[in-house]
């Protein structure tokens, strides 16, 4: 069913049809077949077809809930929690994300975005969530964010090949680039914790009030921003800060000025100057 069916008298009203499409987080078109993202990944017997029943009428529920949200967000935290614990590399880290059943993003998203950078950079950065550009490439901050990022690293002699690991406090995009649910980012959470341990780097920065928030426990980006505190990894405590996000400084190119003073913060920690 495309836009350009929805036509005759049993048509659906084209702006709840598009109203539907955004709900469902639908921001492009990119596949001349439909896929459905809510197909169970190995359906019994089933013929592969999409199973979102065409319309007239209204537009269809999803037929059946997600796959990945079968599992109660207790439980799920509790195997998010074991799985990270069990890992004892980055790549395994990486294996058991993807394994991972217990975050209903996963069966949205088009691909698991782990990281980028260098792993033994003295800087680890840890964002919000992949965005569409960094879902379609499974590469974290890719799209115009990460492209801010990059220059704003730049501009204190950091590049993200040799200096600095990105990850995000969630590895899927949540549809629409919605604001992540609590359950979502307290289901998620016991793998990024994990990520840092592994990497261990000297220094945390918390890029935006999610990572802020669910990292370090901090209220008001722009309230806590550029303070430093201590973070621990479990394996040893290192210096953690947290910055405005490069989405945010698109929108408000006046307060680039507050993360440069963030920034010139970070680089005089790793010359040793504060
Ligand atoms: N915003 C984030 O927080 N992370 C990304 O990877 C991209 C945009």
């Amino acid at each position: 069913m495309s836009l350009s069916d929805a036509v005759g008298p049993d048509a659906p009203d084209p702006y709840e049809l598009l109203s539907w499409y955004a709900e469902m987080g639908v921001t492009e078109a990119l596949d001349e077949t439909p896929r459905n993202h809510f197909a169970d990944p190995a359906p019994a017997g089933g013929n592969g077809q999409p199973r979102l029943r065409s319309l007239p009428g209204r537009p269809a529920a999803p037929a059946r809930p997600m796959a990945a949200a079968a599992t109660a967000p207790d439980d799920a935290a509790l195997s998010a929690k074991a799985l990270a614990r069990e890992a004892r590399t980055l790549d395994e880290l990486k294996t058991a994300l993807a394994g991972f059943e217990g975050c209903a993003l996963k069966a949205t998203a088009k691909n698991l975005v782990f990281a980028d950078g260098n792993p033994e950079g003295r800087v680890m950065m840890v964002g919000e969530a992949p965005g569409a550009d960094e879902d379609r490439i499974g590469l974290p901050f890719v799209g115009r964010s990460g492209q801010l990022l990059d220059r704003m690293l730049a501009a204190i002699g950091l590049s993200r090949k040799d200096d600095v690991y990105i990850a995000n406090l969630l590895p899927w995009r949540p549809p629409g680039n919605r604001t992540p649910t609590p359950q979502e980012v307290a289901i998620c959470l016991p793998f990024i914790q994990r990520q840092i341990e592994l990497a261990d780097p000297d220094i945390l920065v918390c890029v935006g009030g999610p990572s802020a928030q669910g990292l370090l426990g901090f209220t008001g980006i722009l309230r806590s921003r550029g303070k430093w505190v201590e973070y621990d990894t479990g394996a040893r405590r290192i210096r953690a800060i947290a910055t405005l996000h490069p989405a945010y400084l698109l929108r408000r190119p006046l307060d680039k000025r507050l993360a440069w003073r963030d920034l010139r913060a970070l680089k005089a920690a790793l010359d040793g100057k504060n």
